[in-house]
């Protein structure tokens, strides 16, 4: 492609991140919070939902742009009937070169085995803590911190490529560290530090409820030896680690100590088909209803273009606690992280 498609601060369209359902069976304070994701709350009606088919139709277009990797988040995305048939159809397009899911890992069970006769080879799997009463709470369900961890152990057996991701709260979870450092480094699990973030509008976030990956960092040096490794790809958004006595990593996702929109390639579908630009963004353009009203691929591609070539967005560069409190965000659970 001798015009590569650049955003107004020079990035290209590498990464597709989908939404396939704003529904979660947890209840993660930090995202949906039981006040306000109560049993009334109105989640997006399916009719209202794009199609396997209609996310196919927009994924092509975005590859022809210059995607490469898709990931697929929800809400829980494996709440969505059906899953592996939109991974065998995302595999199917040409010039997709990876294709990854972000899940909280409780119904993997029931659907790992299908998900990888599909096709599918990588998970991330979110665990904030190994203690029960702690992660019972966190979830918001009471969910025992046994059952998701004999489910990334029956993915694996499967053939799973998986990294578990640990959102880290000051005087939350912050004592887990450790612990879990300790597990997934006997299993050799990729464990990744996320910085807490601001996103959305009701996770009460403040600078004092985050912990840096270099406090992490420090924590983890008085146990062990770490030595830095080189990044997967480009725009990667974990800074990972390799333990020096074994072969397992720990990552860091600094989006608050050292964030990382300079080479922020990112692109983000919503279920209900709307494009954003950003995590942070408080609107997002509406393809869907252009696909309603018959828009042909061209018509779509010139918007999709044009939305990206203006895009400006640089959130976590410029955080502040008053752009956290001020600023209407879209939601969490909405856009998938
Ligand atoms: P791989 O590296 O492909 O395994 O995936 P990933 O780390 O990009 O995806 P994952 O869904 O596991 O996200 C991990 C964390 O990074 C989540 O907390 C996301 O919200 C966060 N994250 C991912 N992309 C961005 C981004 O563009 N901006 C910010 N601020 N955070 C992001
Ligand atoms: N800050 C950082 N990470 C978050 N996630 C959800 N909410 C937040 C937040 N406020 C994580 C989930 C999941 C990933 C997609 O995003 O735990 O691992
Ligand atoms: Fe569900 Fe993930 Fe949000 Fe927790 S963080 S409520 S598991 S979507
Ligand atoms: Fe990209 Fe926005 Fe995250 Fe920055 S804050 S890395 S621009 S999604």
């Amino acid at each position: 492609n001798p015009h590569p498609l650049k955003d107004s601060l020079q990035r290209s369209i590498r990464d597709l991140r989908i939404s396939v359902t704003d529904r979660c069976n947890f209840r993660c304070s930090y995202c949906m919070p039981k006040e306000i994701f109560g049993d009334d709350y109105a989640f997006l009606p399916k009719n209202k939902c794009l199609s396997f088919e209609e996310i196919q139709r927009l994924t092509k277009l975005f590859v022809s742009l210059g995607v490469k990797k898709i990931r697929l988040t929800g809400g829980e995305p494996l709440m969505r009937p059906n899953l592996p048939d939109l991974v065998s159809k995302i595999l199917s397009i040409d010039g997709v070169e990876d294709v990854g899911l972000t899940t909280n890992g409780s119904l993997l069970g029931q659907q790992a085995k299908r998900l990888y006769d599909a096709g599918l080879r990588r998970l991330n799997v979110s665990v904030d803590a190994l203690n029960p009463e702690l992660f019972g709470r966190l979830n918001g369900r009471g969910i025992e911190p046994a059952f998701i961890l004999k489910q990334i152990e029956y993915a694996r057996e499967i053939g799973f490529e998986i990294k578990v991701n640990m959102v880290v709260q000051k005087g939350v979870n912050d004592s887990e560290i450790l612990p879990m450092a300790a597990y997934f480094k006997e299993q050799g699990i990729t464990l990744r530090f996320i910085e807490f973030m601001d996103v959305g509008n009701d996770n009460s976030w403040s600078f004092k409820k985050v912990i840096t990956k270099k406090e992490i960092y420090e924590r983890l040096s008085s146990i062990y030896e770490l030595e830095p490794m080189d990044r997967d790809y480009f725009g990667e958004v974990a800074k990972r680690y390799r333990y020096k006595d074994s072969d397992a990593q720990v990552g860091f996702i600094t989006s608050v100590s050292e964030s990382f929109c300079s080479s922020c390639t990112r692109a983000r579908l919503s279920s209900d088909g709307r494009f954003y630009t950003c995590l942070f963004a408080s609107g997002g353009f509406d393809l869907r209803q252009m696909l309603w009203d018959g828009a042909n691929d061209e018509e779509l591609l010139a918007v999709i273009t044009s939305v990206w070539e203006q895009r400006t967005d640089r959130y976590s560069d410029e955080r502040t606690e008053q752009t956290a409190k001020n600023r209407n965000k879209i939601s969490m659970s909405y856009i998938g992280g």
